[in-house]
């Protein structure tokens, strides 16, 4: 069946550069002819038929701009066999021949089990900034997340070296390690806590009592949220310490703001493969970006749990400390 009238959403947590995404999805779906429908606030709006035509003009002036104008949001009724019903038949009722998908591990597995359950061609795009999507090397979002949560270490740098204190910092990435490490190394920090490596708490504090002895007073830990709360490990290392140590808890900052350049283009080239794929009549599939190359891979593949290789950038932070 040739494809004439695709939808596109964003589901899950949204990521700076979904925007950028949508964007392109839009302008080279209607240079190929397509019309292009905007489904609002994820599953939850194919569940509700919110449903929006998308012309040109809708996507004028939001590639520089960080969320998602779809909205999106997390949608547990998208789980349940008559909330996948309902959401076919919006499919059905629309005329609508695929579905492009612009989210996470968790938006791709529902994507992989609507295919799978009633045939509606899926492609995925992978926006998350925990990056945490098997078989690539970066979703889109991620870059910017660590970009920010980057900033903000460089400035808490300046008051922990100006007062001489231990600062436990918790980044966001649900199971992944991946934000912390990033940012851990070009922040300069002197320790991560990840989710992927067990941690000695013993051994992280003996550091942190010899450096002292040699007249280093500062120090920053980064700490995925997937592996320590921000709270209880500077609390234990007060305890085992006795030097004043602050946690600090980025959250959901990380999520906003502008995207970068790198997650802009990424969004954009990632739409203009994942729109071809539908042309060419793919689906169950998801497009990324591995080795400077755009790949698609299985849905089934991307939701598998990513090894992130961490030796290589644990050693190093500590080599460099
Ligand atoms: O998946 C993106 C993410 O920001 C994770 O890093 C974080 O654990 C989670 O979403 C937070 O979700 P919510 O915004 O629903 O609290």
């Amino acid at each position: 069946m040739a494809v004439k009238r695709i939808g596109v959403l964003t589901a899950g947590g949204d990521a700076p550069g979904m925007n950028s995404c949508i964007r392109g999805v839009v302008r080279y779906g209607l240079n190929k002819k397509l019309e292009v429908i905007g489904i609002l606030r994820g599953w939850y709006g194919l569940i509700n038929e919110e449903l929006k035509l998308l012309d040109h003009r809708a996507v004028s002036g939001i590639i520089n701009l960080g969320g998602t104008i779809l909205k999106t949001a997390r949608c547990p009724e998208f789980r349940t066999e008559e909330g996948r019903e309902r959401a076919f038949q919006t499919v059905k009722k629309n005329a609508i021949d695929a579905l492009l998908v612009i989210g996470g591990d968790g938006s791709f597995r529902a994507a992989h089990e609507f295919y799978k359950k009633y045939n509606v061609p899926c492609i995925g795009i992978p926006a998350s900034i925990d990056n945490d999507i098997n078989g690539i090397d970066e979703t889109i979002g991620a870059d910017t997340a660590i970009n920010t949560a980057l900033l903000a270490i460089d400035n808490i740098r300046d008051t922990a070296t100006s007062m001489e204190r231990i600062f436990v910092v918790e980044v966001m990435g649900r199971n992944s390690g991946y934000v912390a490490l990033q940012v851990a190394l070009a922040g300069g920090c002197e320790d991560v806590i990840i989710p992927e490596r067990e941690f000695n708490l013993e051994n992280i504090c003996h550091g942190i009592v010899e450096g002292n002895l040699r007249g280093k007073i500062s120090w920053i830990i980064v700490a995925a949220e997937g592996a320590a709360k921000a709270e209880d490990i500077a609390k234990k290392i007060t305890g085992m310490t006795s030097l004043e140590t602050r946690a600090i808890v980025l959250g959901h900052i990380q999520r906003g703001g502008r995207p970068t350049a790198f997650s802009r283009t990424l969004a954009l080239t990632l739409a203009q493969a994942a729109v071809d794929c539908l042309l060419n009549g793919k689906t169950d599939i998801a497009v990324g970006l591995k080795d400077s190359k755009i790949v698609e891979m299985d849905l089934e593949f991307a939701i598998k749990k990513k090894e992130l290789k961490v030796d290589k950038f644990c050693n190093l932070i500590k080599v460099l400390t």
